[in-house]
């Protein structure tokens, strides 16, 4: 990865074109009293930088560029589409979108560009270049981000043809799409490419409150495609248009809702950046493990390549219908725990708070008084201070995981598109599921994408995979052949690409590979259980544990089976199996079970493979290890309210963030972080 930073960048979007100039000299001082390194600028600009159709001035912008430089502080140089001008609105309608319910909007808001506007691209494409062009030996230039939390969905005209082209290249014939979309249901024949039209409430979709309801799950699964892609094309267009300037230019987009946003397919834009940038905004009361679960898949985008915290707040939001203050010490807690899952950089929205609009009300480094003197600015300083500090220690340090959770955003759309069995089903808490069995023993846990390799991983964990791809199938058997674990759960190998069952049984491609055969799949009411009794010879496990949602009814083939159902009419058949496969082994979890069995499954499963946590700790503390040159550096994040104890063991460490040793019995206050490495 290009890494052009010294040390773990600290800074944030800063919007100087909303004060004063006079203002800017004392944002200077007041940046570098926090220390402050980066300021993401040029974000909201373009109604500013382009006053009209053939007219650009950049001239306030030269003088941030310059001020910054001067300052000692790099610029990250957003290439500011992410709102549109209102001139363009009124001059060119196709920049404007289309709701799902076939609303064109009006000028407004932000995030409001068609990504199949030609306009839209036209003039994108063009601010790229110009800004390439005028900043390209800027000094205080690090680095570009292009646009800001890419994210929409559109419903025009202009979409609706880009989506018939895409289907063309993607199908040759009707006669293919007719067949992959099975239109022979419900009198669907297309005889034309231009009967086609988008999915949308006007057409497929069924229910204004939950838009993943369709009559025709293919169409909308090739829609969530097709927008994903329109969009990445849009990020290609201004990317190329700046490497046409500056080859080696370091350009990134910042991934929105904690980076598990739906609409887009985030594996796909990763090969497309040079480092992944997340946006994290939890609300105070987000269990912790579920931040850590998106900070190890932003990780894992790029291969377990370190990624950019590009934003945060140093205190509150705005936009939840209740903000919270984050409370003394959390902002540093969390910028830690990025820091601990390998982000390099420490990155607030923003650094100096709006007097109007939308966002007068959410934290910033420097709040309304305008000063240094707050709680919220002497915390930012104090955080400045220790990153200056621990300058690159910590720079290209890689986390060691021999665990394994695939993630992957058809199955996401495909799974959340389904029409029954329950619509209780959804990927992300399935997928949080399985990764807090191990977020709470402090075991390391890669989140990756079904191209990955995954030779490297002792166990492979696949939750709801309910779509396979072509080829996953015989990866998967392979990885398990040559020694593997895999874990997979009902309601998988269900269909293909297309959402096409695969006949002939569930789960379909990886019947061969669990050793099982799927008759029937009851759906549970909420609060609705059965059971799953372990059995004798599972492997070290006991007892009885609740499942419910959905209770898959099968038949084992060539796998034994290690947990029957407790009750129902179904009582006595297998709830979990495993099946010996090569010199591996692929266990099936048939229902959706409590957490309780998760921890004590892949308790068991960890200890017998010698997978150990990395170091025991009390619940609320977390604990993670990054490594680099050979050295390990354990992070312990107290999460609690309260001092938290742990033992350290006999031998004697060094707490990074102070140089003072640590031994034995060590008291965690409240919200405390500590870097301990191993004194050879
Ligand atoms: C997003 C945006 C920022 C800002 C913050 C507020 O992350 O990228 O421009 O609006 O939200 O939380
Ligand atoms: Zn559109």
């Amino acid at each position: 990865m290009p890494r052009a930073w010294p040390k773990i960048l600290y800074g944030g979007d800063y919007n100087p074109e909303q004060w004063p100039r006079e203002l800017w000299e004392e944002d200077m001082r007041l940046f570098k009293l926090a220390g402050i390194d980066i300021a993401t600028v040029n974000v909201f600009s373009w109604a500013l930088n382009q006053p009209d159709e053939t007219t650009y001035s950049f001239d306030w912008l030269d003088d941030v560029m310059d001020l910054l430089h001067a300052n000692g502080m790099y610029a990250c140089l957003a290439t500011g589409t992410a709102a549109h001008p209102a001139w363009m609105a009124r001059q060119y309608p196709d920049v404007r979108t289309v709701t799902a319910d076939g609303r064109k909007m009006k000028y407004g808001r932000r995030h409001n560009s068609c990504p199949n506007s030609p306009t839209y691209r036209k003039y994108s494409q063009a601010m790229a270049a110009k800004l390439a062009e005028r900043y390209q030996d800027h000094p205080a230039l690090l680095l570009w981000h292009v646009n800001n939390e890419y994210g929409w969905r559109c419903y025009c005209d202009n979409c609706e043809s880009a989506f018939r082209e895409w289907l063309k290249a993607r199908y040759g014939t009707l006669e293919e799409l007719n067949r992959a979309w099975y239109t022979s249901f419900w009198s669907h024949t297309f005889y034309d490419w231009d009967e086609i039209v988008l999915p949308n409430l006007l057409s497929e979709h069924l229910n204004r409150s939950n838009f993943d309801q369709t009559a025709f799950q293919g169409i909308s699964l090739d829609y969530d495609r097709f927008n994903s892609g329109s969009i990445l094309d849009c990020y290609k267009l201004e990317r190329d248009a700046i490497k046409a300037v500056i080859a080696d230019a370091v350009v990134t987009t910042n991934f929105q809702s904690n980076g598990t946003y739906k609409p887009l397919d985030y594996f796909k834009l990763a090969k497309e950046l040079d480092v992944i940038a997340l946006d994290s905004y939890p609300s105070n009361d987000m269990p912790m493990s579920q931040i850590a679960m998106r900070h190890d898949l932003m990780r894992g985008l790029k291969q377990g390549q370190p990624y950019l915290l590009m934003e945060q707040s140093p205190s509150q939001l705005n936009w939840k219908p209740v903000n919270p203050l984050k409370r003394p010490g959390v902002m540093r807690l969390w910028s830690y725990q990025a820091v601990a899952r390998g982000a390099e950089s420490v990155m607030f929205f923003q650094l100096r708070r709006s007097r109007g609009a939308f966002e007068k009300f959410h934290g910033a480094v420097i709040d309304h008084a305008g000063h240094e003197h707050t709680r919220v600015f002497r915390e930012c300083a104090e955080l400045g201070k220790e990153l200056k500090l621990l300058g690159d220690t910590l720079l290209g340090a890689e986390t060691e995981s021999r665990v394994a959770i695939l993630f992957d955003w058809d199955n996401w759309w495909a799974l959340e598109h389904s029409s029954g069995p329950s619509q209780q089903l959804k990927y992300l808490p399935q997928i949080q599921k399985y990764y807090d069995a191990f977020y709470h023993r402090n075991i390391p846990v890669d989140m990756i994408g079904i191209q990955e390799d995954l030779g490297k991983y002792d166990i492979v964990i696949a939750p709801v995979l309910y779509l396979v791809k072509e080829g996953v199938a015989e990866k998967l058997e392979n990885y398990v052949a040559s020694g593997g674990t895999f874990v997979t759960t009902f309601f998988s190998g269900i269909v293909d690409e297309s959402d096409l069952v695969t006949l002939g049984g569930y789960p379909g491609e990886l019947r061969k590979l669990l050793g099982v055969w799927v008759e029937e799949i009851d759906a549970l009411f909420p609060g609705q259980f059965n059971s799953m009794q372990l059995q004798a010879n599972a492997a070290g496990l006991e007892g009885s544990y609740a499942c419910g949602m959905l209770c898959e009814l099968l038949h084992p083939e060539t796998a034994e089976i290690a947990a029957t159902y407790g009750s129902d009419f179904y009582q006595g058949m297998p709830a979990l199996t495993r099946n010996v496969f090569g010199s591996g082994e692929a266990w099936y979890i048939a229902a959706d079970p409590e957490d309780d069995f998760l921890a004590a499954f892949f308790g068991q499963l960890s200890e017998r493979k010698n997978i150990l946590p990395v170091i025991e700790t009390p619940p609320g503390v977390e604990a993670a290890v990054r490594v680099k040159n050979g050295e390990r550096y354990t992070f312990l994040l107290n999460h609690n309210e309260t001092s938290s104890t742990i033992h350290l063991g006999p031998e004697q460490r060094l707490d990074v963030l102070t140089g003072r040793q640590v031994t034995g019995e060590m008291i965690l206050p409240a919200h405390a972080v500590y870097i301990l490495k191993q004194i050879p």
